[in-house]
């Protein structure tokens, strides 16, 4: 019998299912194909699906095909066990070694091969992965293409992911609360329990593995007293629930730990990474956890960072706790994912030695080669904080003998809260592409996460997740497109912003030419609007303190000594230069620390980042910087305008839920852009006294 709880949990989700389709479905919505003669030639192949071999995965694979085929085509695919008649075939080198002429060695885990193969009347494709991980993913590549109506006719396709490990990171709480979650409730927990609605996950977890996903972390990287329990046998049986419903689409479930656990459940005095006892403890403490999950993927530990708990309490470093992890996961092939945003929060803004974009790199750098082999360092994208426009963290490449792995924020911490319209595609793409410099020219980030410019073991992207329980998951609808754009990036970075836009656009809203325009302009110029009538330049950090949402250009929550950006009479922006600041631009290699050194070839984008300039500095476009500011910001705000004008026109091309709910989040946001505009452009006329060339109405 199921409690009345789950009864009425299940409910929300079949609620939603029927009354919120097209939001809830998201970019899985596999629409009744009405071009009849793309539906004869898909249902020519579509027939039957056989599965030659059987796991939770390859079921996942079935399950997903059966699904997107009847919805798309209206007919009910056979099951099979041997690959004779005409349809889909789904196996792996196990069952098809010598079955077809496939070589698997070009393969890597999650590799695949889609082919078409016509003889005489018998029409099959084959999904072929390397392993059944790579089966489903080959079923999704499949559905893909039926939903963006691709002829199936010549399919031969050889996929490999770039990236080993492919990952989220829930910042959820046990009290149901997300930790810059911007879509509702969390999915996973209620009122410190986990959440009876299994069902919301799976479908949470066909998304992810729909995009590729392999690897998730369910609870907040700030572990409080009840997620502390996690790892204790009163929890770890619904861990093991919840990693069975990731497992069955090939994704590993991973904790976010406390690293004073020996302390809080564990009865010890110390959490000493040198105390044996405390080692002792973790090493009985992953013996446990891998009877519940037997292929549990790891711990991801925020330590010594805004006051969690740490090594440096003992006086030891980084290292040493992570590796003192390490060693208790090693015997079982788990990993430590080790964070590197660590600074001195408390630390005084006045002494420009502490800059805190240096920190993770003065932290990190010298420990180079002591982490051992199962320990990936986890870097966020830039020094600071998922800012609209910042640096590219200097770390990447730095640690040629230690695992790295790229930390996005997929979730709209400070760009706009999936209230505004920020499609993060293009900005994760400039960091991917940036070049470090770190073995010569061509040593793109990319290439450092992939663990090809140093052959690292483990290495990889993850990010900050952006949904909850909203009906729609993401808050704003066309938020969906971030979890999309994440996913698939990180399967391959070499994917465009364009292509992986418009695959999207189909898939979520059709093939209606205008939608795809329309839409595909919109998402792709959004970063931009944002960050025009937002913080200028590089600078970061106007937003409100704490909850970093709305305008307010000295809240910065750290800074009790005055601005952070340093905005006076006479100038603004933050000195990092060697010469004559913190000196923050040495840790780049020296093609880039030359550039940010120099006001000269520092990109304007930067500017303000690395320097401090007065209002009147001319940028490379021969404007000066306060009329920069006044500019981009009334141009952010018309274009604003002119996302809600372009929604207008797809008015009756969109479901109505959709389409309203889009409008409602793009109004809001061209009025709230208003308020941006008018408070940063008064703040810096008053700063300045200097007059908009333009004679706009300023304040
Ligand atoms: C940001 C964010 C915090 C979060 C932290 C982190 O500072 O505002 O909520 O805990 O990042 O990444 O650990």
């Amino acid at each position: 019998m199921k409690s009345a709880v789950e009864n009425i949990s299940q409910s929300t989700t079949d609620l939603f299912k029927a009354e919120h389709k097209e939001s809830y479905a998201a970019w899985l919505q596999y629409k009744n194909i009405d071009d009849q003669a793309l539906v004869n030639e898909y249902k020519q192949w579509c027939g039957t699906i056989s599965t030659l071999e059987a796991s939770v995965v390859i079921e996942s694979a079935k399950k997903e095909l059966t699904l997107g085929i009847s919805s798309m085509l209206g007919i009910e695919p056979n099951g099979s066990s041997e690959p004779l008649q005409s349809g889909i075939v789904i196996a792996t080198k196990d069952t098809f070694g010598d079955l077809a002429d496939v070589d698997f060695d070009q393969l890597n885990d999650d590799g695949y091969v889609i082919k078409a193969v016509t003889a005489g009347d018998k029409k099959q494709i084959f999904l072929l992965g390397k392993s059944h991980s790579g089966a489903l993913y080959a079923a999704f590549h499949l559905l893909r293409l039926m939903q963006n109506r691709k002829s199936l006719q010549q399919l031969d396709i050889l996929e490999n992911s770039k990236n080993q490990l492919r990952m989220l990171n829930q910042w959820d709480n046990m009290d149901g609360s997300i930790e810059r979650g911007y879509a509702g409730n969390s999915i996973f927990y209620k009122d410190n329990q986990f959440f009876e609605e299994l069902n919301r996950i799976e479908d949470y977890a066909r998304l992810l593995s729909s995009v590729g996903i392999n690897g998730i972390a369910i609870n907040n990287v700030n572990v409080h007293k009840v997620e502390t329990d996690l790892i204790t046998s009163s929890l770890l049986p619904k861990v093991a629930e919840v990693a069975s419903i990731f497992r069955a689409y090939g994704i590993k479930t991973f904790l976010s730990v406390n690293y004073a656990s020996t302390i809080q459940i564990g009865n010890l005095s110390t959490a000493d990474p040198l105390d044996p006892e405390v080692r002792q403890w973790w090493k009985n403490k992953a013996e446990e956890i891998y009877s519940y999950i037997p292929d549990f993927g790891g711990f991801l530990v925020k330590a010594d960072s805004e006051h969690r708990p740490g090594p440096f309490t003992y006086g030891r470093n980084h290292a040493d706790g992570a590796n003192m992890l390490a060693e208790a996961l090693q015997p079982f092939d788990g990993i430590v994912l080790w964070r590197c945003f660590v600074y001195n929060c408390l630390q005084d803004w006045r002494d420009r030695s502490t800059d805190r974009a240096r920190a993770a790199y003065d932290h990190f750098k010298p420990l180079d080669g002591e982490f051992h082999e199962n320990v990936i360092l986890q870097i966020k994208n830039g020094p600071m904080d998922f800012q609209v426009r910042e640096g590219v963290s200097p770390l990447f490449g730095a640690m040629e003998n230690t695992n790295q792995m790229l930390e996005f924020q997929v979730t709209q911490e400070y760009t706009g809260q999936q209230r505004h319209l920020c499609y993060l595609v293009p900005q994760w793409k400039e960091v991917l592409d940036f070049d470090t410099y770190a073995k010569g020219k061509g040593s793109e980030v990319k290439k450092v996460v992939d663990g090809s410019l140093f052959q690292y073991k483990y290495s990889g992207i993850t990010a900050v997740s952006n949904i909850g329980n909203d009906y729609n998951w993401t808050g704003h609808t066309l938020a969906q497109a971030n979890l999309y754009g994440f996913g698939r990036l990180t399967w391959n970075p070499d994917l465009s912003a364009e292509i992986i836009t418009d695959e999207w656009i189909g898939q979520t809203f059709g093939q209606d030419e205008l939608v795809k325009e329309v839409v595909s302009k919109m998402l792709l110029k959004s970063w931009s609007i944002y960050e025009k009538y937002t913080s200028p330049l590089g600078v970061g950090w106007m937003v409100n303190p704490h909850h970093h949402y709305g305008p307010n250009v000295d809240g910065y929550e750290y800074d009790v000594w005055g601005t952070y950006h340093f905005a006076d009479w006479q100038g603004v922006g933050v000195d990092r230069t060697v010469k004559t600041g913190t000196g923050y631009s040495s840790q780049y290699f020296k093609e880039n620390a030359d550039m940010y050194e120099e006001l000269e070839t520092c990109p304007d984008e930067l500017l303000l980042f690395f320097h401090h300039v007065p209002y009147t500095h001319k940028l490379k476009s021969g404007i000066t910087v306060i009329q920069h500011i006044y500019n981009t910001h009334f141009e952010g705000v018309e274009e604003a305008e002119g996302l809600v004008e372009s929604w207008l026109q797809l008015n009756d091309k969109i479901d109505q839920e959709r389409f309203n709910d889009i409008l409602n989040r793009l109004q809001g946001q061209a009025n709230h852009s208003k308020e941006w505009r008018d408070i940063i452009n008064t703040y810096f006329y008053r700063k300045s006294g200097i007059k908009d060339e333009q004679n706009r109405k300023i304040y």
